[in-house]
């Protein structure tokens, strides 16, 4: 099975509705605006091949918030700073991160420049944020088809220890860790074999749309469960599915 950075996911939201107590000049909204990043398993249109999906605007549906994906396919943690529109040094251009879980760099072979780890950019990311007077909701990538061997191999690859690694280093009330990997396992999980493969039209990675449906499902109930902890969604969730 492969697991590269087009699967890595990052929800965050931007609820001003919670801001924190130092941010008072941010006025309490009605309907917050959840801002989520990701790669194409996320984006709106999913691989762009006309038959898959990502599952960030299919949050909407079962939540009370405004819902804004920034999730652009083919992107890792590195291209966070384009949704934040905030700079991240010279984070600009999509090349791979480095191997490692913390503070490690390497050069890349293609630009010369300093890159660091997953954990790293999203640590940064995640404190700029917060210091605008977000909360931040650290989302484990989603799987790939679990069901692809005909048999289901569930164990969570290293990425989705990364996003907890990143929130426990960030120790902030402001941040908080949904496990949407487990989430979505154990959805597939219950399907089964046949159910599942269905879900991906054309290739192990990216999804149809009624899988992308499934996936924010997951991702839905996680959340209303508060499966590790509870997040500053929670209280916008309307209607919860059952899908696991
Ligand atoms: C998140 O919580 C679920 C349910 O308790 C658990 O199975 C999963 O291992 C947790 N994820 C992490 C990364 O700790």
């Amino acid at each position: 099975m492969r697991f590269s950075s087009l699967s890595t996911v990052l929800a965050l939201s931007a609820l001003q509705a919670v801001a924190s107590p130092t941010q008072p000049d941010l006025a309490p909204r009605a309907t917050p605006t959840v801002y989520l990043c990701g790669d194409s398993t996320m984006a709106n249109r999913g691989a762009n091949d006309g038959a898959t999906d990502g599952w960030g605007q299919y949050f909407g549906t079962y939540s009370t918030v405004t819902v804004v994906n920034k999730a652009i396919g083919g992107r890792s943690a590195r291209s966070l700073d384009t949704m934040m529109e905030a700079r991240l040094g010279r984070m600009t251009t999509a090349v791979p991160t480095a191997l490692g879980t913390g503070t490690e760099t390497c050069i890349s072979d293609k630009t010369g420049e300093v890159v660091y780890t997953f954990v790293f950019y999203v640590i940064q990311a995640a404190k700029l944020m917060t210091a605008k007077g977000a909360t931040v909701v650290l989302s484990s990538q989603t799987p790939n088809n679990l069901w692809e061997t005909g048999a289901f191999v569930g164990a969570p690859p290293r990425f989705v220890g990364y996003q907890l690694t990143a929130q426990k280093a960030l120790s902030s009330s402001s941040v908080t860790f949904v496990d949407h990997f487990q989430a979505v396992a154990n959805t597939y999980r219950k399907i089964g074999n046949s159910a599942t493969n269905a879900l991906y039209p054309r290739d192990h990675t990216h999804t149809s749309p009624q899988g992308a449906s499934l996936v924010a499902q997951a991702f839905t109930q996680a959340i209303y469960q508060s499966m590790n902890g509870t997040t500053s969604l929670k209280s916008y969730i309307k209607n919860p599915p059952t899908v696991y």
